[in-house]
């Protein structure tokens, strides 16, 4: 297979799943130049219905292969000539990770070993060696810990205190130690053998194709069937949230015009307690579904609150914005809008990831409660 006659042949790892799912497309329009490789495992969050527009473009490939598997992960570097890999392939769900531990340990921290292993052994069988090659790291904001909340109920931001690309790692679950683990190995790399890399570090994602389990699309599946919302705790812990698609392109831009060795924040400083957020998802799709707005909000359920769950998120993406001029794009209003109208015109897509194998896996996973 001959890479020549694109410029750039660039690996996505997770491209099936939420994140990857927006990063693929948009590269794939964008770039045309560029062949874009999608080397994803196909777990219960991988689903290759979200790239169903872009299949058939000449310049996307999509590979199942299991990012932990190092052969294979060195046999597709050198059939497409791979020159950049930008790694979102992860389990991503804190409350699994409460759960099942050793899977993220083995996915988030070997995988990223993995594609750092053979991307290096790769790169440096090459006459060029690492110039112009880049390992990308698409990391979270969880690894950096905790924040207080320092300001009064209904005063936004909930603090004066933001994570920046100084602050020191403070994983507090299982989740956010193996994503800070694997951010561990990407410096290492760097600072070892001179792989150049760049890490990433966003706060939290909504929009289209995210999986629902998450918050936002959970909610919003649950409203339109009547069933609980079970909101963890009080509902005050605090979540800075970013529309999918200005996380997709601010990975377009550091990419492209980030310094490799350099670590940029992301986030919309849009910070927001959960039950905020789940009664602006109540009365959204109460209204788009012709109910009395407000009508859902008997279906909120405090419950046992997540353990060790961490208070509050805001990220300072002020290097992003000053360095790159980047800056996002959607109100969160607007945001979540167009998610819910999302989720009420892609009812299929719900139901296929709903349904079936998934729900005797989730049925598994959370037991017998009705409320996811
Ligand atoms: P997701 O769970 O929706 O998708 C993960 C994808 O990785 C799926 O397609 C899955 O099939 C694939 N995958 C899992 N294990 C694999 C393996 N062993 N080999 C190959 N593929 C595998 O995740 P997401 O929410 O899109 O997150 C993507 C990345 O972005 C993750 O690294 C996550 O830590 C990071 N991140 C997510 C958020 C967020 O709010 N969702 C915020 C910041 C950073
Ligand atoms: O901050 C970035 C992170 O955001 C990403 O790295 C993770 O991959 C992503 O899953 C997300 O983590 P959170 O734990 O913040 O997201 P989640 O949607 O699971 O929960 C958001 C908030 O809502 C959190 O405070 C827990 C609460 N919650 C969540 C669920 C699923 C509830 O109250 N009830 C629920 O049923």
């Amino acid at each position: 297979m001959s890479g020549q006659q694109f410029r750039r042949n660039i690996i996505v790892t997770g491209g099936a799943g939420f994140i990857g799912s927006h990063l693929v497309r948009l590269l794939v329009k964008k770039y045309p130049e560029y062949r874009i490789i999608n080397v994803d495992a196909l777990t219960y969050a991988g689903n290759l219905a979200n790239l169903k527009d872009i299949e058939n473009c000449d310049n996307y490939v999509f590979r199942k292969a299991d990012v932990t598997d190092f052969e294979a992960m060195r046999r597709i570097m050198e059939d497409f000539h791979v020159d950049a890999i930008i790694h979102l392939a992860a389990e991503s769900h804190v409350d699994r990770s409460i759960k099942d531990p050793f899977i993220f340990a083995k996915t988030n921290v070997l995988g990223t070993l993995t594609l750092l292993q053979a991307s290096k052994e790769y790169w440096e069988s090459l006459p060029e060696k690492f110039d112009g090659k880049l390992y990308y790291q698409v990391s979270t904001d969880e690894v950096y810990g905790a924040l207080e909340l320092t300001r009064p109920d209904g005063e936004a931001p909930y603090g004066d205190e933001f994570f920046t690309e100084q602050t020191r790692y403070a994983p507090h679950s299982p989740y956010s130690a193996s994503k800070a683990s694997a951010d561990h190995f990407v410096r290492a790399f760097h600072d070892t053998y001179g792989l150049p890399v760049i890490i990433s570090n966003c706060s939290n994602n909504y929009g289209p194709y995210q999986f629902p389990e998450k918050l936002i699309p959970l909610f919003i599946n649950n409203i339109r069937h009547g069933k609980p919302l079970p909101v963890y705790g009080k509902g005050e812990n605090v979540r800075d949230w970013l529309y999918v698609e200005d996380h997709a392109r601010a990975i377009d831009l550091i990419f492209h015009r980030g310094t490799p060795g350099e670590t940029y924040n992301i986030g919309g400083f849009n910070e927001w307690k959960n039950i905020d957020i789940v009664r602006l998802v109540i009365r959204t799709v109460d209204r788009m579904l012709g109910r009395k707005e407000g009508e859902s909000e008997r279906l909120i359920t405090f419950v046992t609150d997540r353990a060790g769950h961490d208070l509050r998120y805001a990220i300072d993406s002020s290097k992003l914005h000053d360095e790159l001029g980047w800056e996002p794009s959607l109100q969160f209003e607007e945001g979540i809008e167009k998610t819910v109208r999302w989720y009420l015109d892609n009812q299929e897509w719900l139901d296929n990831v709903t349904s079936g194998e998934y729900e005797n896996y989730y049925a598994r996973f959370y037991g017998d409660s009705d409320t996811h």
